[in-house]
Protein backbone atom coordinates (compact mmCIF):
# COMPACT_ATOMS: atom_id res chain seq x y z
CA UNK A 1 0.00 0.00 0.00
CA UNK A 2 1.12 3.52 -0.92
CA UNK A 3 0.18 5.50 2.11
CA UNK A 4 -1.50 8.89 1.60
CA UNK A 5 1.12 10.77 3.72
CA UNK A 6 4.40 8.77 5.08
CA UNK A 7 5.03 11.14 7.96
CA UNK A 8 7.79 8.88 9.55
CA UNK A 9 9.58 8.54 6.94
CA UNK A 10 9.47 12.31 6.47
CA UNK A 11 10.93 13.25 9.84
CA UNK A 12 13.16 9.95 10.64
CA UNK A 13 16.25 11.78 8.75
CA UNK A 14 16.28 14.07 11.12
CA UNK A 15 16.45 11.86 14.03
CA UNK A 16 20.63 11.64 14.82
CA UNK A 17 19.91 15.85 14.72
CA UNK A 18 17.37 15.68 17.24
CA UNK A 19 18.64 12.78 19.20
CA UNK A 20 21.80 15.44 20.08
CA UNK A 21 20.55 18.68 20.07
CA UNK A 22 18.07 17.17 22.69
CA UNK A 23 20.02 16.69 25.21
CA UNK A 24 21.91 20.26 24.33
CA UNK A 25 18.30 21.95 24.85
CA UNK A 26 17.86 19.64 28.16
CA UNK A 27 21.27 20.83 29.54
CA UNK A 28 20.79 24.36 28.62
CA UNK A 29 17.25 24.80 29.88
CA UNK A 30 15.93 27.43 27.97
CA UNK A 31 12.71 25.67 27.75
CA UNK A 32 10.01 28.88 26.87
CA UNK A 33 10.44 31.50 24.12
CA UNK A 34 14.12 32.27 24.51
CA UNK A 35 16.93 31.52 21.74
CA UNK A 36 15.36 28.83 19.94
CA UNK A 37 12.12 30.45 19.29
CA UNK A 38 13.80 33.62 18.32
CA UNK A 39 16.49 32.63 16.11
CA UNK A 40 13.50 30.52 14.71
CA UNK A 41 11.39 33.60 14.01
CA UNK A 42 13.89 35.58 12.36
CA UNK A 43 15.03 32.40 9.77
CA UNK A 44 11.37 32.47 8.85
CA UNK A 45 11.09 36.22 8.71
CA UNK A 46 14.03 35.91 6.16
CA UNK A 47 12.14 32.97 4.49
CA UNK A 48 8.92 35.11 3.80
CA UNK A 49 10.60 38.23 2.95
CA UNK A 50 8.77 40.12 6.06
CA UNK A 51 10.29 42.26 8.73
CA UNK A 52 8.68 40.43 11.56
CA UNK A 53 7.63 37.12 12.23
CA UNK A 54 6.34 35.58 15.71
CA UNK A 55 6.35 31.98 16.69
CA UNK A 56 2.56 30.86 18.07
CA UNK A 57 1.05 27.74 19.22
CA UNK A 58 -0.54 26.73 16.29
CA UNK A 59 -2.62 28.22 13.24
CA UNK A 60 -5.76 28.99 14.45
CA UNK A 61 -4.16 30.56 17.22
CA UNK A 62 -2.13 32.76 14.79
CA UNK A 63 -5.45 33.59 13.54
CA UNK A 64 -6.90 34.55 15.99
CA UNK A 65 -4.06 36.52 17.53
CA UNK A 66 -4.08 38.56 14.13
CA UNK A 67 -7.74 39.65 14.53
CA UNK A 68 -7.66 40.06 18.40
CA UNK A 69 -4.52 42.49 17.91
CA UNK A 70 -6.16 44.86 15.31
CA UNK A 71 -9.77 44.73 17.75
CA UNK A 72 -6.99 45.72 20.53
CA UNK A 73 -5.33 48.95 18.17
CA UNK A 74 -8.68 49.68 17.50
CA UNK A 75 -8.77 48.76 13.60
CA UNK A 76 -11.38 45.89 13.92
CA UNK A 77 -14.57 45.86 16.11
CA UNK A 78 -16.47 42.94 17.03
CA UNK A 79 -19.47 42.90 14.27
CA UNK A 80 -17.19 43.84 11.29
CA UNK A 81 -17.61 41.69 8.64
CA UNK A 82 -14.78 39.90 7.03
CA UNK A 83 -14.76 38.23 3.52
CA UNK A 84 -13.44 34.75 3.40
CA UNK A 85 -13.56 31.76 1.73
CA UNK A 86 -16.26 29.50 2.11
CA UNK A 87 -14.03 26.43 0.49
CA UNK A 88 -11.54 26.20 3.22
CA UNK A 89 -10.83 24.57 6.27
CA UNK A 90 -13.00 25.15 9.26
CA UNK A 91 -10.18 27.01 10.90
CA UNK A 92 -10.49 29.75 9.14
CA UNK A 93 -14.09 30.98 9.69
CA UNK A 94 -13.78 29.82 13.76
CA UNK A 95 -10.83 32.16 14.25
CA UNK A 96 -13.10 34.84 12.72
CA UNK A 97 -16.35 33.91 14.63
CA UNK A 98 -14.27 33.03 17.71
CA UNK A 99 -12.75 37.00 17.32
CA UNK A 100 -16.60 38.23 17.68
CA UNK A 101 -16.53 39.22 13.69
CA UNK A 102 -19.05 38.17 10.91
CA UNK A 103 -17.93 35.77 7.99
CA UNK A 104 -19.04 36.64 4.82
CA UNK A 105 -18.91 33.80 2.82
CA UNK A 106 -17.25 34.09 -0.67
CA UNK A 107 -17.29 31.42 -2.98
CA UNK A 108 -14.24 29.90 -5.69
CA UNK A 109 -13.67 30.81 -8.47
CA UNK A 110 -15.14 28.16 -11.56
CA UNK A 111 -12.87 25.15 -11.65
CA UNK A 112 -10.67 26.51 -8.80
CA UNK A 113 -10.19 25.92 -4.84
CA UNK A 114 -9.54 29.29 -4.54
CA UNK A 115 -11.63 32.34 -3.64
CA UNK A 116 -13.34 34.50 -6.57
CA UNK A 117 -12.49 38.14 -6.42
CA UNK A 118 -15.76 38.76 -8.07
CA UNK A 119 -17.68 36.93 -5.53
CA UNK A 120 -15.48 39.11 -3.07
CA UNK A 121 -16.39 42.27 -4.72
CA UNK A 122 -20.14 41.97 -4.73
CA UNK A 123 -20.13 40.90 -0.48
CA UNK A 124 -17.90 43.85 -0.08
CA UNK A 125 -20.07 46.82 1.43
CA UNK A 126 -19.80 49.29 4.13
CA UNK A 127 -19.55 47.03 7.33
CA UNK A 128 -16.87 44.86 5.55
CA UNK A 129 -13.66 45.88 7.27
CA UNK A 130 -11.13 42.85 6.98
CA UNK A 131 -10.48 40.42 3.93
CA UNK A 132 -8.91 37.13 4.66
CA UNK A 133 -7.64 35.30 1.83
CA UNK A 134 -6.47 31.34 1.94
CA UNK A 135 -3.74 29.85 -0.20
CA UNK A 136 -5.61 26.59 -0.60
CA UNK A 137 -3.79 23.23 -1.04
CA UNK A 138 -0.47 25.83 -1.09
CA UNK A 139 -1.55 27.70 -4.30
CA UNK A 140 -1.47 31.82 -3.91
CA UNK A 141 -4.97 33.42 -4.30
CA UNK A 142 -5.61 36.15 -6.45
CA UNK A 143 -3.20 38.54 -3.99
CA UNK A 144 -2.77 41.18 -6.84
CA UNK A 145 -6.63 41.31 -7.12
CA UNK A 146 -7.54 41.10 -3.22
CA UNK A 147 -4.73 43.54 -2.52
CA UNK A 148 -6.22 46.32 -5.29
CA UNK A 149 -9.91 45.50 -3.38
CA UNK A 150 -8.66 45.62 0.07
CA UNK A 151 -6.89 49.07 -0.59
CA UNK A 152 -9.83 50.30 -2.97
CA UNK A 153 -12.63 49.84 0.49
CA UNK A 154 -9.91 50.31 3.40
CA UNK A 155 -9.90 46.56 4.05
CA UNK A 156 -7.47 44.72 6.24
CA UNK A 157 -5.70 42.44 4.37
CA UNK A 158 -4.68 39.03 6.38
CA UNK A 159 -3.47 35.88 4.58
CA UNK A 160 -4.10 32.16 5.72
CA UNK A 161 -0.98 30.67 4.73
CA UNK A 162 -1.07 27.57 6.85
CA UNK A 163 -0.94 25.35 3.40
CA UNK A 164 1.25 27.75 1.52
CA UNK A 165 4.69 27.93 3.18
CA UNK A 166 6.93 29.61 0.23
CA UNK A 167 4.41 29.49 -2.36
CA UNK A 168 5.59 32.84 -4.64
CA UNK A 169 5.26 34.80 -7.45
CA UNK A 170 7.81 36.89 -8.85
CA UNK A 171 9.64 35.78 -5.79
CA UNK A 172 7.34 37.51 -3.48
CA UNK A 173 5.94 34.38 -0.88
CA UNK A 174 3.87 34.20 0.85
CA UNK A 175 3.04 35.68 3.79
CA UNK A 176 4.27 39.25 2.76
CA UNK A 177 1.44 39.79 0.43
CA UNK A 178 -1.17 41.27 3.53
CA UNK A 179 -0.90 42.97 6.32
CA UNK A 180 -0.43 40.10 8.28
CA UNK A 181 -0.67 36.37 7.53
CA UNK A 182 -0.99 33.61 9.74
CA UNK A 183 1.12 30.48 9.36
CA UNK A 184 0.67 26.72 10.54
CA UNK A 185 3.55 24.11 11.50
CA UNK A 186 1.03 21.03 11.61
CA UNK A 187 2.97 17.85 11.62
CA UNK A 188 1.61 16.95 8.00
CA UNK A 189 2.10 20.66 7.12
CA UNK A 190 4.84 21.09 3.93
CA UNK A 191 7.15 22.53 7.03
CA UNK A 192 5.35 20.47 9.80
CA UNK A 193 6.70 20.57 14.14
CA UNK A 194 6.99 17.52 16.07
CA UNK A 195 3.39 18.89 17.34
CA UNK A 196 1.13 21.83 16.85
CA UNK A 197 3.17 25.06 16.18
CA UNK A 198 2.30 27.94 13.95
CA UNK A 199 3.05 31.71 13.17
CA UNK A 200 2.34 35.35 12.28
CA UNK A 201 4.72 37.17 9.73
CA UNK A 202 4.04 41.34 9.27
CA UNK A 203 5.72 44.10 8.48
CA UNK A 204 3.58 46.54 10.99
CA UNK A 205 5.36 47.16 13.94
CA UNK A 206 2.36 48.34 16.19
CA UNK A 207 0.69 45.02 15.23
CA UNK A 208 3.33 42.98 15.96
CA UNK A 209 4.50 44.40 19.41
CA UNK A 210 0.25 43.88 20.29
CA UNK A 211 0.15 40.03 18.96
CA UNK A 212 3.57 39.24 20.92
CA UNK A 213 1.89 41.06 24.15
CA UNK A 214 -1.21 38.66 23.66
CA UNK A 215 0.66 35.85 23.17
CA UNK A 216 2.26 35.65 26.53
CA UNK A 217 -1.05 36.73 28.48
CA UNK A 218 -1.28 39.91 27.79
CA UNK A 219 2.55 41.31 29.04
CA UNK A 220 4.52 43.90 28.22
CA UNK A 221 7.25 43.37 30.33
CA UNK A 222 7.81 40.70 33.05
CA UNK A 223 4.57 41.13 35.48
CA UNK A 224 3.24 43.95 33.91
CA UNK A 225 -0.40 42.97 31.55
CA UNK A 226 -1.59 45.48 29.64
CA UNK A 227 -4.15 43.42 27.76
CA UNK A 228 -6.06 40.21 28.51
CA UNK A 229 -3.68 37.93 26.85
CA UNK A 230 -3.30 34.32 25.99
CA UNK A 231 -0.94 31.74 26.25
CA UNK A 232 -0.61 31.15 22.50
CA UNK A 233 3.61 31.20 22.41
CA UNK A 234 5.50 28.65 19.61
CA UNK A 235 6.86 25.89 21.93
CA UNK A 236 10.59 26.06 22.39
CA UNK A 237 11.57 22.20 20.87
CA UNK A 238 9.87 22.80 18.14
CA UNK A 239 11.17 25.97 17.18
CA UNK A 240 14.69 24.58 17.23
CA UNK A 241 13.19 21.05 14.97
CA UNK A 242 12.09 24.07 12.47
CA UNK A 243 14.54 26.39 12.30
CA UNK A 244 16.45 22.76 11.01
CA UNK A 245 13.52 21.44 8.66
CA UNK A 246 13.26 25.49 6.94
CA UNK A 247 16.81 24.66 5.67
CA UNK A 248 15.78 21.62 3.67
CA UNK A 249 12.37 23.47 2.68
CA UNK A 250 13.35 24.93 -0.76
CA UNK A 251 14.57 21.27 -2.24
CA UNK A 252 11.68 19.63 -0.74
CA UNK A 253 9.51 22.28 -2.89
CA UNK A 254 10.81 21.33 -5.72
CA UNK A 255 10.18 17.66 -5.23
CA UNK A 256 6.70 18.49 -4.15
CA UNK A 257 6.32 20.29 -7.43
CA UNK A 258 8.12 17.84 -9.96
CA UNK A 259 5.22 15.33 -8.47
CA UNK A 260 3.16 17.34 -9.39
CA UNK A 261 4.10 17.71 -12.62
CA UNK A 262 4.66 13.84 -13.29
CA UNK A 263 0.94 13.63 -12.57
CA UNK A 264 -0.23 16.34 -14.67
CA UNK A 265 1.87 15.39 -17.66
CA UNK A 266 0.80 11.35 -17.31
CA UNK A 267 -2.41 11.28 -15.63
CA UNK A 268 -4.87 10.78 -18.50
CA UNK A 269 -8.48 10.23 -17.40
CA UNK A 270 -11.66 12.25 -18.12
CA UNK A 271 -12.90 10.68 -14.98
CA UNK A 272 -10.38 12.37 -12.95
CA UNK A 273 -10.47 16.40 -13.06
CA UNK A 274 -6.68 17.25 -12.30
CA UNK A 275 -5.72 20.73 -10.63
CA UNK A 276 -5.54 23.92 -12.36
CA UNK A 277 -2.43 25.66 -11.99
CA UNK A 278 -1.87 28.47 -14.62
CA UNK A 279 0.95 29.70 -12.84
CA UNK A 280 2.53 26.87 -11.97
CA UNK A 281 5.26 27.91 -9.46
CA UNK A 282 3.49 30.11 -7.75
CA UNK A 283 1.90 26.25 -6.00
CA UNK A 284 3.68 24.55 -3.46
CA UNK A 285 1.77 21.14 -3.61
CA UNK A 286 0.86 20.96 -0.10
CA UNK A 287 -2.00 19.01 -1.64
CA UNK A 288 -2.44 17.36 -5.15
CA UNK A 289 -6.15 17.42 -4.98
CA UNK A 290 -8.23 15.71 -8.08
CA UNK A 291 -12.18 15.97 -8.61
CA UNK A 292 -14.26 12.93 -9.66
CA UNK A 293 -17.82 12.43 -9.86
CA UNK A 294 -18.56 9.18 -7.74
CA UNK A 295 -16.02 10.02 -4.91
CA UNK A 296 -16.78 6.93 -2.55
CA UNK A 297 -16.45 4.32 -5.83
CA UNK A 298 -12.89 6.32 -7.00
CA UNK A 299 -11.63 5.68 -3.19
CA UNK A 300 -12.49 2.21 -2.63
CA UNK A 301 -10.78 1.45 -6.45
CA UNK A 302 -7.90 3.03 -5.08
CA UNK A 303 -7.66 1.09 -1.89
CA UNK A 304 -7.92 -1.82 -3.62
CA UNK A 305 -4.80 -1.15 -5.59
CA UNK A 306 -2.98 -0.06 -2.96
CA UNK A 307 -3.28 3.65 -2.80
CA UNK A 308 -4.27 5.75 -0.22
CA UNK A 309 -5.78 8.94 -0.60
CA UNK A 310 -7.69 11.05 1.91
CA UNK A 311 -10.73 14.06 1.61
CA UNK A 312 -9.98 18.01 2.60
CA UNK A 313 -12.66 18.52 3.12
CA UNK A 314 -15.82 16.57 3.29
CA UNK A 315 -18.41 18.34 4.52
CA UNK A 316 -17.77 22.71 4.04
CA UNK A 317 -17.64 25.30 7.33
CA UNK A 318 -21.13 26.81 6.61
CA UNK A 319 -22.53 23.53 6.64
CA UNK A 320 -21.05 22.05 9.88
CA UNK A 321 -23.38 21.38 13.27
CA UNK A 322 -21.27 24.09 14.80
CA UNK A 323 -22.65 26.98 12.05
CA UNK A 324 -25.60 26.29 12.56
CA UNK A 325 -26.74 29.65 11.72
CA UNK A 326 -25.06 29.57 8.06
CA UNK A 327 -26.41 26.00 7.01
CA UNK A 328 -29.18 27.97 5.02
CA UNK A 329 -26.82 29.12 2.72
CA UNK A 330 -26.49 28.10 -0.18
CA UNK A 331 -23.31 27.92 -1.97
CA UNK A 332 -23.17 25.54 -5.04
CA UNK A 333 -19.55 25.69 -5.71
CA UNK A 334 -17.80 25.19 -2.56
CA UNK A 335 -20.60 22.54 -2.07
CA UNK A 336 -19.42 20.93 -5.40
CA UNK A 337 -15.71 21.31 -4.31
CA UNK A 338 -16.59 19.15 -0.96
CA UNK A 339 -18.32 16.66 -2.66
CA UNK A 340 -15.72 16.14 -5.03
CA UNK A 341 -12.62 16.30 -3.89
CA UNK A 342 -9.86 13.47 -3.37
CA UNK A 343 -6.27 14.05 -1.83
CA UNK A 344 -3.41 11.58 -3.90
CA UNK A 345 -0.38 10.93 -2.27
CA UNK A 346 2.17 13.61 -2.72
CA UNK A 347 5.12 14.12 0.27
CA UNK A 348 8.83 14.46 -0.80
CA UNK A 349 10.04 11.06 0.31
CA UNK A 350 7.37 9.31 -2.84
CA UNK A 351 9.91 6.95 -4.80
CA UNK A 352 9.78 7.28 -8.98
CA UNK A 353 8.34 3.44 -8.77
CA UNK A 354 5.28 4.66 -6.02
CA UNK A 355 4.83 7.53 -8.53
CA UNK A 356 4.47 5.61 -11.58
CA UNK A 357 2.60 3.35 -9.72
CA UNK A 358 0.24 5.66 -8.63
CA UNK A 359 -0.62 6.69 -12.37
CA UNK A 360 -0.91 3.46 -13.65
CA UNK A 361 -3.66 2.92 -11.26
CA UNK A 362 -5.26 6.59 -12.22
CA UNK A 363 -5.06 6.04 -15.75
CA UNK A 364 -6.96 2.18 -15.09
CA UNK A 365 -10.38 3.89 -13.35
C1 LIG B 1 -6.17 26.70 5.77
C2 LIG B 1 -5.87 26.39 7.21
N1 LIG B 1 -6.03 27.36 8.13
C3 LIG B 1 -5.76 27.16 9.43
C4 LIG B 1 -5.32 25.94 9.88
C5 LIG B 1 -5.11 25.74 11.34
O1 LIG B 1 -3.82 25.35 11.68
P1 LIG B 1 -3.57 24.50 13.01
O2 LIG B 1 -4.01 23.10 12.73
O3 LIG B 1 -2.10 24.60 13.21
O4 LIG B 1 -4.35 25.15 14.09
C6 LIG B 1 -5.11 24.92 8.96
C7 LIG B 1 -4.56 23.62 9.38
O5 LIG B 1 -4.91 22.63 9.64
C8 LIG B 1 -5.41 25.12 7.59
O6 LIG B 1 -5.27 24.15 6.69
Amino acid sequence: MIPFFDISSENSKYLDFFSSELKKFIAEGDYILGNHVEKFESEFAEFCGTSYCLGTSNGLDSLRLIFEAYKKIGLLKIGDEVLVPANTFIASILAVVQSGLVPVFVEPKINSFNMSYDDAKDKCNLKTKACLIVHMYGQLADTDLFKSLSEENDLILIEDSAQAHGASKNKKKAGSFGDASAFSFYPTKNIGALGDAGAITSNNTELINCIESLRNYGSQSKYNYSYLGFNMRLDSLQALFLSKKLKDYPKNILSRQRIASFYCNNVKNEKIKLPEHPNNMSHVFHLFVVKVENRNHFIDYLEKNGVGSHIHYPIPPHKQKSFLKYNHLNLPLTEDNHNKVVSIPLYPSLNDLQLKKIVDVLNCY
